[in-house]
Protein backbone atom coordinates (compact mmCIF):
# COMPACT_ATOMS: atom_id res chain seq x y z
CA UNK A 1 0.00 0.00 0.00
CA UNK A 2 1.41 3.66 -0.83
CA UNK A 3 -0.22 6.51 -0.40
CA UNK A 4 1.01 10.56 -0.40
CA UNK A 5 0.16 12.88 1.93
CA UNK A 6 0.66 16.40 1.70
CA UNK A 7 0.54 19.27 4.02
CA UNK A 8 0.62 23.35 4.08
CA UNK A 9 3.84 23.28 6.54
CA UNK A 10 6.70 21.20 7.87
CA UNK A 11 4.78 21.66 11.80
CA UNK A 12 1.39 20.11 10.16
CA UNK A 13 3.22 17.23 8.85
CA UNK A 14 5.17 16.25 11.85
CA UNK A 15 1.84 16.48 13.81
CA UNK A 16 0.12 13.79 11.08
CA UNK A 17 3.01 11.85 11.24
CA UNK A 18 2.84 11.90 15.40
CA UNK A 19 -0.53 11.00 15.38
CA UNK A 20 0.41 8.16 13.60
CA UNK A 21 2.80 7.41 15.34
CA UNK A 22 1.06 7.08 18.39
CA UNK A 23 -1.55 4.72 16.52
CA UNK A 24 1.26 2.44 14.53
CA UNK A 25 2.62 1.85 18.16
CA UNK A 26 -0.50 1.02 19.86
CA UNK A 27 -1.30 -1.70 17.40
CA UNK A 28 2.26 -3.22 16.67
CA UNK A 29 2.51 -3.25 20.90
CA UNK A 30 -1.13 -5.11 20.82
CA UNK A 31 0.11 -7.53 18.10
CA UNK A 32 3.48 -8.10 19.09
CA UNK A 33 3.76 -6.45 22.68
CA UNK A 34 6.52 -4.42 21.15
CA UNK A 35 7.31 -1.69 18.75
CA UNK A 36 10.19 -1.54 16.93
CA UNK A 37 11.15 1.50 15.17
CA UNK A 38 14.36 3.06 13.05
CA UNK A 39 14.76 6.83 13.25
CA UNK A 40 16.00 8.92 10.73
CA UNK A 41 18.89 11.70 10.48
CA UNK A 42 19.12 14.97 9.41
CA UNK A 43 17.27 17.96 10.12
CA UNK A 44 13.68 17.50 9.00
CA UNK A 45 12.91 14.90 11.90
CA UNK A 46 13.29 16.92 14.69
CA UNK A 47 10.24 19.10 14.20
CA UNK A 48 8.56 15.30 14.86
CA UNK A 49 10.74 14.64 17.76
CA UNK A 50 9.62 17.40 19.37
CA UNK A 51 6.16 16.76 18.97
CA UNK A 52 6.43 13.16 20.10
CA UNK A 53 8.01 14.48 23.25
CA UNK A 54 5.19 16.80 23.79
CA UNK A 55 2.28 16.38 26.23
CA UNK A 56 -0.43 14.89 24.00
CA UNK A 57 1.41 12.22 22.05
CA UNK A 58 3.97 11.11 24.65
CA UNK A 59 1.78 10.36 27.34
CA UNK A 60 0.37 8.39 24.51
CA UNK A 61 2.40 5.88 24.14
CA UNK A 62 3.66 3.30 26.45
CA UNK A 63 7.69 4.42 25.64
CA UNK A 64 8.39 0.85 27.80
CA UNK A 65 7.62 -1.34 24.80
CA UNK A 66 9.55 0.86 22.13
CA UNK A 67 12.76 -0.29 20.78
CA UNK A 68 14.19 2.50 19.11
CA UNK A 69 17.36 2.33 16.43
CA UNK A 70 18.27 4.02 13.21
CA UNK A 71 18.35 4.01 9.68
CA UNK A 72 21.74 4.63 9.62
CA UNK A 73 24.56 6.80 11.38
CA UNK A 74 27.40 9.27 11.18
CA UNK A 75 30.94 7.85 11.89
CA UNK A 76 31.43 10.52 14.45
CA UNK A 77 30.97 10.50 18.31
CA UNK A 78 27.35 10.87 19.79
CA UNK A 79 27.84 14.18 21.37
CA UNK A 80 28.75 15.53 17.50
CA UNK A 81 26.12 18.07 16.35
CA UNK A 82 26.49 15.29 13.04
CA UNK A 83 25.19 12.64 14.78
CA UNK A 84 21.85 11.52 14.08
CA UNK A 85 21.55 9.78 17.33
CA UNK A 86 22.45 13.04 19.00
CA UNK A 87 19.35 14.66 17.62
CA UNK A 88 16.85 12.21 18.59
CA UNK A 89 18.35 12.57 22.12
CA UNK A 90 18.46 15.91 22.47
CA UNK A 91 14.90 16.58 20.34
CA UNK A 92 13.19 13.48 22.19
CA UNK A 93 14.64 10.68 23.69
CA UNK A 94 16.08 12.90 27.01
CA UNK A 95 12.76 13.73 27.16
CA UNK A 96 10.25 10.64 27.42
CA UNK A 97 10.47 7.54 29.67
CA UNK A 98 11.78 5.23 27.47
CA UNK A 99 14.71 2.88 29.15
CA UNK A 100 18.05 3.09 27.86
CA UNK A 101 18.31 -0.49 27.40
CA UNK A 102 15.66 -0.11 24.54
CA UNK A 103 17.81 2.63 23.01
CA UNK A 104 20.56 0.71 20.25
CA UNK A 105 22.51 3.26 18.80
CA UNK A 106 24.66 2.94 15.56
CA UNK A 107 28.43 3.33 17.45
CA UNK A 108 29.61 5.37 14.72
CA UNK A 109 32.69 6.52 16.61
CA UNK A 110 33.79 2.75 16.21
CA UNK A 111 34.15 3.78 12.52
CA UNK A 112 32.15 2.16 9.64
CA UNK A 113 33.24 -1.34 9.55
CA UNK A 114 33.83 -1.79 12.92
CA UNK A 115 30.30 -0.07 13.40
CA UNK A 116 28.54 -1.76 11.05
CA UNK A 117 29.45 -5.06 12.16
CA UNK A 118 28.50 -4.10 15.82
CA UNK A 119 25.06 -3.22 14.17
CA UNK A 120 24.74 -6.49 12.93
CA UNK A 121 24.83 -8.13 15.83
CA UNK A 122 22.34 -5.51 17.32
CA UNK A 123 20.07 -6.58 14.93
CA UNK A 124 20.47 -10.02 15.18
CA UNK A 125 19.62 -9.56 19.22
CA UNK A 126 16.76 -7.44 18.79
CA UNK A 127 15.14 -9.67 16.30
CA UNK A 128 16.62 -12.87 17.08
CA UNK A 129 18.01 -13.53 13.89
CA UNK A 130 21.55 -15.00 12.41
CA UNK A 131 23.00 -12.76 9.93
CA UNK A 132 24.15 -14.97 6.66
CA UNK A 133 20.97 -16.69 7.07
CA UNK A 134 19.00 -14.92 4.43
CA UNK A 135 16.59 -13.71 6.91
CA UNK A 136 15.77 -10.15 7.23
CA UNK A 137 15.16 -8.20 10.38
CA UNK A 138 11.64 -6.61 10.13
CA UNK A 139 11.20 -3.19 11.68
CA UNK A 140 7.31 -2.13 12.28
CA UNK A 141 8.54 1.57 11.20
CA UNK A 142 11.25 2.98 9.53
CA UNK A 143 11.25 6.55 8.97
CA UNK A 144 13.16 8.06 6.23
CA UNK A 145 14.29 11.30 4.64
CA UNK A 146 14.91 12.05 1.20
CA UNK A 147 18.04 13.75 0.11
CA UNK A 148 18.03 16.91 -2.50
CA UNK A 149 20.09 14.22 -4.57
CA UNK A 150 17.66 11.54 -4.10
CA UNK A 151 19.49 9.43 -1.49
CA UNK A 152 17.59 8.23 1.47
CA UNK A 153 19.46 7.09 4.90
CA UNK A 154 22.95 7.27 3.91
CA UNK A 155 22.38 4.75 0.25
CA UNK A 156 24.05 7.28 -2.37
CA UNK A 157 23.70 7.08 -5.69
CA UNK A 158 26.85 4.76 -7.18
CA UNK A 159 26.90 3.41 -4.17
CA UNK A 160 28.29 -0.24 -3.98
CA UNK A 161 25.96 -0.52 -0.30
CA UNK A 162 22.78 0.05 -3.00
CA UNK A 163 23.77 -3.79 -4.16
CA UNK A 164 24.23 -5.33 -0.95
CA UNK A 165 21.39 -8.08 -0.37
CA UNK A 166 22.89 -10.59 2.52
CA UNK A 167 24.42 -7.65 4.77
CA UNK A 168 21.73 -5.80 7.25
CA UNK A 169 23.99 -2.58 7.62
CA UNK A 170 26.83 -1.69 5.66
CA UNK A 171 29.62 0.98 6.00
CA UNK A 172 29.45 3.96 3.14
CA UNK A 173 33.20 5.40 2.81
CA UNK A 174 32.50 7.08 -0.84
CA UNK A 175 35.17 9.49 -1.67
CA UNK A 176 32.89 12.01 -3.25
CA UNK A 177 29.62 11.87 -0.54
CA UNK A 178 29.76 15.19 0.99
CA UNK A 179 29.35 15.70 3.93
CA UNK A 180 32.55 13.91 3.86
CA UNK A 181 32.14 11.56 6.70
CA UNK A 182 31.75 7.65 7.05
CA UNK A 183 28.46 6.68 7.86
CA UNK A 184 26.60 2.92 8.36
CA UNK A 185 23.35 2.38 7.05
CA UNK A 186 20.57 -0.48 6.69
CA UNK A 187 21.11 -2.25 3.68
CA UNK A 188 17.93 -1.77 0.97
CA UNK A 189 16.50 -4.93 1.74
CA UNK A 190 16.22 -4.36 5.42
CA UNK A 191 13.93 -1.05 4.36
CA UNK A 192 12.27 -3.07 2.23
CA UNK A 193 11.29 -5.90 5.11
CA UNK A 194 9.68 -3.06 7.37
CA UNK A 195 5.96 -3.50 7.65
CA UNK A 196 5.98 1.05 7.70
CA UNK A 197 8.22 2.62 5.81
CA UNK A 198 7.40 6.91 6.17
CA UNK A 199 9.73 9.26 3.92
CA UNK A 200 9.31 12.94 5.63
CA UNK A 201 10.21 15.31 3.37
CA UNK A 202 10.07 19.16 3.43
CA UNK A 203 11.34 22.05 1.11
CA UNK A 204 11.66 23.35 -1.91
CA UNK A 205 14.72 22.33 -2.09
CA UNK A 206 13.61 18.74 -2.39
CA UNK A 207 10.87 19.05 -5.26
CA UNK A 208 13.12 17.98 -7.90
CA UNK A 209 14.70 14.77 -6.26
CA UNK A 210 11.05 13.89 -5.33
CA UNK A 211 9.32 14.31 -8.93
CA UNK A 212 12.47 12.22 -10.23
CA UNK A 213 11.97 9.26 -7.25
CA UNK A 214 8.52 9.59 -7.51
CA UNK A 215 8.58 9.06 -11.63
CA UNK A 216 11.09 6.39 -11.64
CA UNK A 217 13.95 8.73 -12.93
CA UNK A 218 17.21 7.20 -13.49
CA UNK A 219 20.48 8.51 -11.88
CA UNK A 220 23.86 6.75 -13.21
CA UNK A 221 21.51 4.92 -15.00
CA UNK A 222 19.87 3.17 -12.03
CA UNK A 223 17.27 4.68 -10.06
CA UNK A 224 17.39 6.90 -7.44
CA UNK A 225 18.14 5.18 -4.26
CA UNK A 226 14.79 6.24 -2.38
CA UNK A 227 13.09 4.79 -5.49
CA UNK A 228 14.81 1.47 -4.64
CA UNK A 229 12.77 1.21 -1.37
CA UNK A 230 9.40 -0.62 -2.47
CA UNK A 231 8.56 -2.54 0.88
CA UNK A 232 5.78 -5.27 1.07
CA UNK A 233 4.35 -3.06 4.00
CA UNK A 234 2.86 -0.01 3.87
CA UNK A 235 4.57 3.28 2.16
CA UNK A 236 3.44 6.91 3.05
CA UNK A 237 5.53 9.92 2.08
CA UNK A 238 4.82 12.57 4.15
CA UNK A 239 5.37 15.82 1.65
CA UNK A 240 4.86 19.39 2.47
CA UNK A 241 3.34 21.90 -0.08
CA UNK A 242 6.99 23.47 -0.48
CA UNK A 243 8.16 19.96 -1.82
CA UNK A 244 5.27 18.74 -3.54
CA UNK A 245 5.71 19.55 -7.10
CA UNK A 246 2.48 20.22 -9.76
CA UNK A 247 0.91 17.01 -11.15
CA UNK A 248 2.12 14.58 -8.02
CA UNK A 249 0.60 12.02 -7.39
CA UNK A 250 -1.62 11.91 -4.54
CA UNK A 251 -1.92 8.00 -4.00
C1 LIG B 1 21.29 11.50 7.23
C2 LIG B 1 19.90 11.05 6.87
C3 LIG B 1 19.63 11.43 5.46
C4 LIG B 1 18.59 12.52 5.53
C5 LIG B 1 18.47 13.23 4.21
C6 LIG B 1 17.56 14.45 4.36
O1 LIG B 1 21.94 10.83 8.03
O2 LIG B 1 21.67 12.56 6.72
O3 LIG B 1 19.64 9.78 7.16
O4 LIG B 1 19.18 10.38 4.65
O5 LIG B 1 17.35 11.95 5.89
O6 LIG B 1 19.77 13.67 3.82
O7 LIG B 1 18.16 15.32 5.29
P1 LIG B 1 17.41 16.64 5.79
O8 LIG B 1 16.25 16.18 6.59
O9 LIG B 1 18.45 17.35 6.64
O10 LIG B 1 17.02 17.42 4.56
Amino acid sequence: MRAIRVFDSLSSLSRAVAEQFVEAARDAIAARGRFVVALSGGSTPRTLYEQLAAPGFADRIDWTKLLVLWGDERCVNPDDPRSNYGLARSALLDHVPIPGSNVRRIEGERGPHAAADDYERVLGEVFGLHAGRGEMPCFDLILLGLGKDGHTASLFAGSPALREEKRWAVDVTMADMDPRVPRVTLAIPVLNAARRVWFLVSGQGKREALRAVMRGAPVHSAPYPAGLVRPRGELVWFVDEAAAFPGMPTA
